[in-house]
């Protein structure tokens, strides 16, 4: 499969590097860095990142590896808005249009870049309408600072409401065979607006990473994500049956996964949420994986979503800058 994705020249695949950094800073910095530059080399384009992720850290990490690396090459996303402790938890959002401007000053020191490609609200507040969010961030894409403008998790009525004040380029959701969601509106809003999909959570946050069998999965093993702890046999008894269909082919779980959701459409980019370069190269091995129709079917087959126990990534909502209680 070709490594290009959605119109607008990106790669099939891109790099989330969230977890690339931990609440007090580093998870491996060299690691890190030359996960990035392999993604790079590799032709990977899209990459992900928050200003919120680990306080500035994720952004300063991004921006050292770019420092005379292929930058142009690079198509830079973050998300803005996020409001951190200095604990390292988070406690509300602000994406009032007056702090836009701020925020962005701030994303691109630490990036140590002049613009960068994609910007997007964290989430949206309810209490302001999204409309005067992507007005003042459309204001930055006049000022040359600002490429495109995203949105991640929302509706399909706000993604329609955003477009009409500013071309939306892509809207970042949960997808993965854990959580298929976006299939009911978000995809087919975004298709019909031509907006792009990125994913993330594509591995369902680790529980697809398929290193581990259900017999000796300890539920404090870190790789597995807190969310879908409680509900682990019902949800392993599943990846088993995945992890069949995975040997019949010759290929990973997670590879299996990823190219699912490849065969869902170019306009898709499923997000690589790898930290280390040999994880990295197992994920990108997904688009050499060809799938049938029938493959597809019996993929589906084996994570039923009646089947699917528990929530996955929480759904988190903000009003006046704070989760209603
Ligand atoms: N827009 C949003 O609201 C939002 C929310 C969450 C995340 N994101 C973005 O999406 C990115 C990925 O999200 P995520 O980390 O939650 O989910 P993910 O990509 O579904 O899962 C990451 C997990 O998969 C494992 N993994 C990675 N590559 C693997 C491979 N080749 N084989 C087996 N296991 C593999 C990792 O293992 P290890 O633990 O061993 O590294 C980790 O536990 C983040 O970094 C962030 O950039 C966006």
């Amino acid at each position: 499969m070709e490594n290009q994705t959605n119109g607008m020249g990106l790669s099939r695949l891109g790099l989330g590097c969230g977890r690339m950094s931990n609440a007090t800073g580093d998870a491996d910095r060299k690691e890190s860095i030359a996960t990035i530059h392999a993604a790079l080399d590799a032709g990977i384009s899209f990459i992900n990142t928050a200003d919120f992720y680990s306080s500035g850290h994720n952004e300063m990490l991004i921006g050292e590896a770019l420092k005379g690396y292929r930058r142009e090459q690079a198509y830079i996303s973050v998300k803005f808005g996020g409001l951190l402790a200095p604990n390292g938890s988070m406690y509300g959002l602000d994406v009032r249009p007056l702090t836009v401007k701020n925020y962005l000053t701030y994303t691109l020191k630490r990036l140590n870049l002049d613009y960068i490609d994609l910007y997007q609200p964290a989430r949206i507040d309810l209490s302001i309408p999204v409309e005067e969010t992507i007005g003042a961030i459309s204001d930055m894409v006049k000022a040359g600072y600002v490429r495109h403008i995203g949105l991640t998790q929302v509706g399909a009525e706000t993604l329609r409401k955003a477009q009409a004040i500013h071309p939306i380029a892509m809207v970042e959701s949960e997808y993965s065979l854990f959580n298929r969601k976006i299939e009911q509106d978000i995809l087919p809003t975004a298709r019909e607006l031509g907006i792009g999909v990125v994913a993330f959570g594509t591995l369902a946050h680790g529980l697809l990473g398929g290193n581990w069998s259900k017999n000796k999965v300890d539920v404090n093993n870190t790789r597995i994500p807190l969310y879908f702890k409680e509900n682990i046999d019902s949800n392993l008894s599943l990846v088993e049956a995945l992890s069949e269909i995975a040997i019949e082919k010759q290929v990973t779980v997670s590879q299996l996964a990823l190219a699912w959701m490849l065969s869902k459409g170019e306009d898709i980019m499923p997000q690589i949420g790898a930290r280390r370069v040999n994880q990295l190269q197992e994920s990108m091995k997904s688009l050499e994986v060809k799938l049938s129709d029938h493959d597809i079917k019996r993929i589906e087959e084996a994570i039923p979503e009646h089947a699917i126990a528990g929530g996955s990534f929480p759904e988190i909502h903000f009003k006046n800058g704070v989760i209603p209680r």
